[in-house]
């Protein structure tokens, strides 16, 4: 139980160190959604600049599991969301929703 415990606060310790940053994240999005999601990427994504942060992280898990297809595109998006980790979606959320 001990050595359990030594993992998980050394887990704990490893995501706020790593805690990601929206801004940073973003910028590999930025392409087709613009640098604050104020463009409709490819002519086809809804606007997502100003997104609440739980709308941002549904359609990207939703993407990632290959279940989110809005506009025909959402394969593109899978390949997309597929590196990006829950914190990483939070904080990429996090950031949209302030623009
Ligand atoms: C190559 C262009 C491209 C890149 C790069 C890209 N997207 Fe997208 N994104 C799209 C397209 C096209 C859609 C519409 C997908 C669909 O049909 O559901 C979309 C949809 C979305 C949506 C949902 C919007 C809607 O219309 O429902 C979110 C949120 C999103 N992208 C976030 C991101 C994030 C975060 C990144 C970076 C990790 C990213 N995208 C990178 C093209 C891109």
């Amino acid at each position: 139980m001990k050595k359990l415990a030594v993992l998980t606060l050394a887990a704990t310790v490893a995501t706020t160190l790593m805690a990601a940053d929206g801004a940073a994240l973003f910028k590999k999005c930025a392409g087709c959604h613009g640098m604050h999601g104020e463009k409709k990427a490819l002519g086809k994504s809804e606007v997502i600049k100003g997104w609440p942060k739980e709308k941002v992280v549904e359609a990207l898990k939703g993407y990632k599991a290959g279940t989110r297809n809005v506009h025909g595109m959402g394969a593109l998006m899978k390949g997309q969301a597929a590196a990006l980790s829950d914190a990483d979606m939070e904080a990429i959320g996090d950031y949209l929703s302030k623009q």
